[in-house]
């Protein structure tokens, strides 16, 4: 054995690491040097051939080719992960979160913004805003509000009845029970929610569609005061004053009841699509509550009186933005959604 062979060995793996191009080839050089059965270890192994004056350098410089080898492996194994990482990186479609943002910012349904801008403008008129639930009572839904079982108005409002006795609410009114029994007698309170009804869907109705109630209780209250909230609500609504006319109509919750129609805020009377050329829309059912259902919420109709009413949102959307089928609010259709942002 003599110190040539080393620098052999030496020139050879040198050769051979220069020409690695991936990690397999790697390992078998790894294994071919520094295996049991590898070039150190044979070396290494005829050390007692080795006369004595030379044994010492001789270990050197296998310790030193030893070293040289591993560490010569290590390096290139970090660089060739580091290659295949960047390899990987170049193949494959990167985001970059530094190049500046110009995706699409999304939408609210206009449902929801209408909503927000008529809870806001009832808030600062003094209405405190309440909710309700979703699945309800038939005592909640109907008989609280002067509909006992057998009366024909259930029939306007096809309900989806739970297998529990329940039912999915058909009105917003069906909260008018606890909240007059909550705040009454004195209070103004207005109450968004979701409603459910088994309609034949078309163009003008869904089975699911949102309304806002409101109830005011107190002494001495009149039609009169109706009208002015009513008013005052739309001029801030489509910031102009609005003309509305009352007719008579029926519910089982008010004596006497009307239809409120709003002189159509886009002709102006004349007559156009929006309002089907009447030149009126029909807008908010409304009426004075009706004594039982004061009594049944605890507050005595002869001290006390209040009037009620309900919008629907669905509605207000169709008249301000001339949306033509109510679907697409439920829709959660992108394209129809995003046009409304500089709409309303
Ligand atoms: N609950 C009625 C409906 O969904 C709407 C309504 C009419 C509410 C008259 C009222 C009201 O508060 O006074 O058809």
């Amino acid at each position: 054995m003599e110190l040539n062979e080393i620098y052999e060995v030496e020139k050879k793996f040198d050769a051979e690491i220069e020409a690695v191009a991936a990690l397999a080839e790697l390992e078998t050089i790894r294994v071919k040097y520094l295996g049991k059965k590898g070039y150190i270890t044979d070396i290494m192994s005829k050390f007692r051939e080795v006369p004595a004056d030379q044994k010492k350098e001789f270990g050197q410089k296998v310790n030193a080719l030893k070293n040289k080898i591993e560490n010569k492996i290590e390096e290139t194994k970090l660089a060739l992960e580091q290659k295949a990482i960047e390899a990987e990186i170049n193949s494959t479609e990167m985001f970059d979160y530094s190049l500046p943002v110009d995706t699409e910012t999304g939408s609210l349904n206009p449902r929801t913004i209408i909503q927000k801008q008529v809870v806001d403008i009832f808030k600062n008129m003094g209405f405190v805003v309440e909710d309700g639930n979703e699945v309800e009572t038939d005592y909640n839904n109907f008989e609280s509000v002067n509909v006992p079982k057998s009366h024909p108005a259930r029939d306007t409002q096809d309900t989806f009845w739970l297998s529990n006795g329940q039912l999915l609410k058909t009105q917003t009114s069906a909260a008018q029970n606890r909240i007059l029994r909550t705040y009454g007698p004195v209070c103004k309170v207005i109450f968004p929610g979701r409603v459910f009804r088994n309609e034949q869907l078309d163009a003008r109705h869904e089975n699911t569609f949102f309304q806002l109630e409101g109830v005011v209780v107190g002494k001495n209250i009149t039609v009169a005061n109706l009208i002015y909230f009513e008013k005052a609500m739309l001029k801030a609504l489509f910031k102009k004053d609005i003309e509305v006319r009352l007719r008579p109509g029926f519910f089982p919750f008010t004596e006497p009841s009307y239809e409120m129609d709003a002189k159509c805020p886009f002709c102006g009377g004349r007559g156009c699509q929006t309002c089907g050329g009447s030149g009126w829309i029909e807008l908010c059912p409304c009426g004075m509550i009706h004594p039982n259902v004061l009594k049944m919420a605890g507050i005595d109709p002869d001290e006390y009186n209040g009037f009620a009413f309900g919008l629907g949102f669905d509605r207000l959307v169709m008249i301000r933005t001339n949306l033509d089928d109510i679907r697409h609010l439920n829709s959660n259709n992108l394209k129809v959604m995003s046009q409304f942002k500089t709409k309303m």
